[in-house]
């Protein structure tokens, strides 16, 4: 298994490659960014794993160099928020920085997984997916958005309530997108079964949506998220890992081209939204299954999800124009 992360010397891309190469999946391990590659190889090589690692800059073919025989590659490059910003916000810079490491990944490794970390993640994928379609190889069933940060949150600050030990032992879909309104969180399917009192949902719903803001604002200016998104984006890329590896029954909530992935048409058509998360089944090839777990959820979350269907369509319109009409 060849992993890649591109945008390796980040403040997520970092974390995110120590625990890829200390994981025992992985037998080579590609850093790729426009800076500061060397030093986080060489570093990170002390460590003695399985996997053997390589650090690429953009000169002397490096992108494709990173690139080429790469079985995953995660996508954390392009810049965070700052305090007062929206993920849209961040659309400028990241929307042509994700664009180009898609173009490479189209020519040099089309048939890896690609998992998309680089906010915001409502646009982003579709513009991998466009530049993808553009180039005749795309494969929706292996395009990710990674959105395990919110199911991570929600399981987090759930634990208040259930007071459960281990809070990673609740399991809560979380639908939609990846950014305040348009994440859904679903705690009436909690399993085991979680009673939230109502006089709470609200404050955890919404704790969840705007977990990222909470870390911005603490940071003060340095950036957002990188250690808990880096923990989960290798949650989820070792989930995919383990699927193409031949473990079944693994589900994981992901952004994807639902018209794509079976089970998901009916899913497009009932949001009215290409590109959704929801519980996804991994296998050897990508995703096998997009379960619908609407018709089953709350009246409270019948009505968050309208306000996310609003703010979905037009961030999906957002980066599907990106590609079409290049700005
Ligand atoms: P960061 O600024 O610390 O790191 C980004 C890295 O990307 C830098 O090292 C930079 O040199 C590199 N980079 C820039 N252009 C590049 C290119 N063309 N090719 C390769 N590398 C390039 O930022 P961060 O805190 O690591 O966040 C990275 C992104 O992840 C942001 O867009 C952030 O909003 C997003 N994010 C997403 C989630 C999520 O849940 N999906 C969570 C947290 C952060
Ligand atoms: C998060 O949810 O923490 C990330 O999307 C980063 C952000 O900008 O909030």
């Amino acid at each position: 298994m060849k992993a890649v992360v591109a945008g390796a010397s980040g403040g997520i891309g970092q974390p995110l490659s120590l625990l890829l190469k200390a994981c025992p999946l992985v037998d080579k391990l590609a850093l790729y960014d426009v800076v500061n590659t060397p030093g986080v190889t060489a570093d990170l090589s002390h460590i003695s794993s399985i996997a053997q690692i390589e650090g690429y800059l953009p000169a002397d073919d490096g992108l494709k160099k990173a690139l080429t025989g790469a079985d995953i590659v995660v996508i954390p490059a392009g810049i965070p928020r700052k305090p007062g910003m929206t993920r849209d916000d961040l659309f400028k810079i990241n929307a042509g920085i994700v664009k180009g490491l898609i173009e490479g990944v189209a020519e040099h490794c089309p048939d890896a997984f690609i998992l998309v970390i680089s906010n915001p993640v409502n646009s982003t994928v579709p513009i991998a997916a466009e530049v993808l379609k553009k180039a005749g190889k795309f494969n929706p069933k292996k395009l990710f958005g990674v959105t395990t940060l919110d199911v991570v949150r929600a399981e987090t600050f759930v634990q208040s309530i259930t007071g459960e030990k281990d809070p990673a032992k609740t399991v809560i879909p979380v639908i939609g997108g990846h950014s305040g309104e348009t994440i859904v969180p679903l705690f009436s399917l909690a399993k085991p079964a979680v009673k939230i009192p109502e006089d709470k949902l609200d404050a955890l719903t919404n704790r969840v949506q705007f977990g990222g803001d909470e870390v911005v604002k603490a940071k003060d200016g340095a950036g957002s998220a990188t250690l808990s998104m880096a923990y989960a984006g290798y949650r989820f890329a070792e989930k995919v890992m383990k699927a193409a590896k031949g473990e079944s029954g693994i589900i994981e909530p992901t952004f994807m081209y639902m018209p794509g992935v079976p089970g998901g048409e009916e899913i497009a058509k009932e949001t009215g939204c290409e590109y959704f998360s929801v519980p996804v089944e991994l296998g050897k090839d990508g995703a096998q299954k997009a379960h619908n777990p609407i018709k089953d959820i709350s009246e409270y979350e019948k009505k968050l999800l309208q306000a996310c269907y609003d703010g979905l369509k037009g961030n999906i319109t957002k980066g599907v124009e990106f590609v079409a009409n290049p700005p």
